[in-house]
């Protein structure tokens, strides 16, 4: 076990899928995989391993924000050896090309967090990156499934309401849609030498205020999910 995960070893598989919402962990274990075990009920952040496609594979919720991700993500790869990492979750898109129920494959994500510059010290700016055969994998899936994708440099940044950033800017330079998670993946990912990947639904529009409805939501996150298992089941031995 370790401090936020109390599972015993050998109970959390090679390749896990990382939604922030723990209901969408439980949703996700119980309408794609079979043989479900719950391993994790600390805090409310579900984990379950289960079957797919043949395939073991597990998902565990990791809250919302880097410090939440970067607490599940660690101890996931330190403690249990996780080798693969695949966020499933939601995003706001930035750019006016991306449109809702979009999926966006973060190829790279900027931040306004300070965990980079706390990592590397002044005057080094890391750039966290998705891993090659993960985002090949989802990008050549998500095309033979006909799904309108986007592949491209996201902003994971540290606050959900901020109006004080320049989003405008970063759109500019080629962002393409803000979530909260990813860096954090990435750069935890890159210290342990493992595999990640961030698979997102388009659920918001900044620019122009708007949002999936509750059901639209369901189906579109339905096929965002579909593609992450796939992924992860490619991907697993
Ligand atoms: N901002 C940050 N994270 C998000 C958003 C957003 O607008 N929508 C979905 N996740």
């Amino acid at each position: 076990m370790s401090i936020h995960i109390d599972a015993p070893a050998g109970s959390i598989a090679q390749t896990v899928l990382l939604p922030g919402d723990p209901l969408r962990a439980k949703y996700m274990a119980e309408h794609f995989l079979t043989d479900v075990t719950q391993y994790n009920s600390v805090r409310d952040a579900f984990g379950y391993t289960g079957t797919y496609d043949g395939k073991r594979l597990s998902v565990q919720a990791t809250g919302m924000g880097i410090p939440s991700i970067a607490i599940y993500a660690t101890e996931l790869m330190r403690d249990y050896g996780v080798q693969n990492l695949i966020r499933t979750g939601t995003c706001g898109g930035m750019d006016n090309d991306v449109q809702l129920r979009d999926i966006v494959l973060a190829q790279a994500a900027s931040t306004d967090s300070s965990i980079i510059a706390n990592t590397f010290g002044p005057g080094m700016y890391f750039a966290p990156t998705a891993d090659y055969k993960l985002l090949r994998t989802a990008a050549d899936l998500a095309e033979h499934a006909g799904l309108h994708t986007v592949v491209g440099n996201v902003l994971g940044e540290d606050r959900f309401y901020n109006d004080e950033m320049d989003r405008q800017k970063l759109v500019d330079y080629g962002v393409k849609a803000t979530e909260m998670e990813t860096p954090g993946l990435y750069l935890l990912a890159a210290k342990f030498h493992r595999r990640a990947l961030a698979i997102m639904t388009v659920s918001d529009h900044l620019q122009r205020d708007e949002h999936l409805s509750a059901a639209d939501r369901q189906t579109t996150l339905d096929e965002m999910i579909k593609l992450a298992f796939d992924t992860a089941a490619r991907v697993t031995e």
